[in-house]
């Protein structure tokens, strides 16, 4: 006989108490479905770093976010590639651009999903920066924040119910919230891609957006990986410059920033499990190494257990199907 009295085991004994006691649930509502709309193409195309990820024709994806909406998810975040690139981003703010023009079709088919845009111009711009280039080569900083602010503009004219800057600009935040309210667009939320690291998991999404920068590379906008002070910094400056909430990104290799920001700020947090996350664990499981659906529970219940409420994730079709069985 041995004199153990405080048993951990106890409470794994029966499986119903196991379910009772669960600390963290995965829900359908958390997760928000990102998709990729490409002007000019009638058919959808498959993104070879990405298998089971597309460029959705307009067409296309208004039926892909229907199919996403029975499934009971409630939120896309889009993502446009225009035909046309140029060195003002003009795709980025056109009215009849390729985001605008999805958000529209959208909004008319299945008019409860909550529509968010990604609000960036290095898809629109010839050189692939996210911001303009000056003539030395450096991106610009302030000239750049009204091209953002006009494109947050034209999407909410277009029917869009959040607007998410990805940019890393400073001050874009500010600048978004001042012209939505200039346009009486006081209600329409900022979710702020605050935290944004310079990652190489975010090679595969270049395929898939077209956006890879053709020279140089981000790291004089986007966060260098070893930082944590400076993340807390960014979301603080969101907070005050009028973020509803603050995104970090990636999610798998950064959930002590997750953990550590849900105890500086009393903003909803969301996590971004990006393209690369998305490429790995789609790799290993066509290779018949893991179990798609037990991983991909087990790391998205380790993004809310770190902080995250909402979770933006390439497979949230595949989850929202597992979490109803
Ligand atoms: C646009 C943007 C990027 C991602 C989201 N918005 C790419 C980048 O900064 O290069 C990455 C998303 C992903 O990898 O899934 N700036």
């Amino acid at each position: 006989m041995s004199n153990i009295i405080q048993r951990p085991r106890r409470l794994r004994y029966h499986s119903g108490l196991r379910d009772m006691l669960t600390e963290v649930r995965l829900n359908i509502s958390d997760l928000i479905y990102p998709v990729f709309i490409k002007e000019g193409i009638s058919q959808k195309k498959e993104i070879d770093s990405m298998p089971g990820v597309f460029q959705y024709s307009i067409d296309e994806v208004v039926k892909e976010v229907k199919e996403a909406w029975d499934l009971g998810i409630k939120a896309v975040i889009l993502f446009g590639i225009p035909k046309h690139k140029d060195e003002r981003a003009s795709g980025a703010y056109d009215q009849n651009g390729i985001v605008q023009l999805a958000t529209r079709k959208i909004k008319e088919a299945c008019p409860k999903i909550l529509i968010i845009t990604d609000v960036c111009l290095c898809e629109y711009m010839s050189h692939g920066h996210c911001g303009l280039i000056s003539e030395n080569g450096e991106i610009e900083n302030d000239s750049s924040l009204e091209i953002l602010a006009n494109t947050a503009l034209s999407h909410v004219q277009a029917g869009a119910d959040m607007v998410a800057p990805s940019d890393m600009m400073d001050g874009r935040v500010l600048a978004i919230r001042t012209i939505l309210d200039q346009n009486n667009f006081q209600h329409i939320p900022i979710m702020s891609y605050a935290v944004k690291y310079a990652s190489s998991f975010y090679g595969p999404f270049r395929d898939a957006a077209e956006s890879a920068p053709s020279f140089g590379d981000r790291k004089s906008y986007q966060m260098g990986f070893t930082s944590e002070k400076e993340a807390i910094r960014e979301a603080m400056l969101d907070e005050e410059e009028g973020a509803d909430f603050i995104m970090v990104k990636p999610a798998m290799a950064y959930l002590d920033i997750i953990r550590v920001l849900k105890d500086t700020t009393n903003l909803p947090l969301v996590a971004y499990q990006v393209s690369g996350e998305y490429s790995m664990l789609m790799a290993a499981h066509q290779k018949g190494f893991l179990s798609l659906e037990d991983i991909l529970l087990e790391s998205l219940v380790g993004m809310k257990r770190a902080g995250a409420q909402l979770i933006i994730t390439y497979f949230a079709k595949q989850i929202a199907g597992f979490l109803e069985t």
